[in-house]
């Protein structure tokens, strides 16, 4: 990811990457092997640089609410395994709470805020977003959905060739 990109996130997003909920976003384990905070900055980032190459072809958007709707946009999941059943009540529920979450932690939402987050889990759930920050947001969660499922699925195998090697190792 590009360092302007990284840095204009951390900029834009300062008051939310520095709150408890954040912090504890940022512990909390999403994807197998990432966290919902680090995942979340992922989104931000991955849907800012989709926004630039918009821009260039003169689309404008607005960066500051995307990014701190993208910031927001799961942190719904927090407590996941308290508060819903299993993943599909999870999947439906989160973006609701991840709403409730943002307003309590911004004093409120703009309209594009809430869209970026309220329809995020969109095809998956029914109701489409209104604001092109909330389509750039649906497809950039997609994306990092995606390359982590991926980056997981990479790490997972590697680790049990390790222990298969050892296990052969031991055995000789
Ligand atoms: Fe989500
Ligand atoms: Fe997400």
């Amino acid at each position: 990811m590009k360092e302007s990109i990284v840095k204009d996130v951390n900029r834009i997003g300062k008051k939310i990457l520095g709150t408890e909920s954040f912090e504890q976003a940022l512990t909390q384990v999403h994807h197998d092997k990432t966290t919902v905070g680090a995942h979340s900055l992922e989104v931000a980032c991955t849907a800012l640089a989709i926004s630039r190459k918009l821009e260039g072809l003169k689309i404008s958007i607005n960066e500051e609410q995307m990014i701190r709707g993208a910031l927001c946009h799961d942190l719904g999941i927090l407590g996941r395994y308290d508060k819903f059943a299993n993943n599909f009540v999870c999947c439906y529920r989160h973006p609701k709470d991840s709403v409730d979450a943002a307003k309590e932690l911004l004093g409120g939402l703009t309209d594009i805020e809430k869209d970026v987050i309220a329809h995020h889990m969109w095809p998956v759930t029914p109701v489409p977003p209104h604001h092109r920050e909330a389509y750039i947001v649906t497809l950039a969660d997609k994306i990092c959905a995606v390359r982590e499922i991926i980056r997981s699925a990479e790490k997972n195998k590697a680790e049990m060739l390790k222990k298969k090697k050892h296990m052969r190792k031991e055995s000789a």
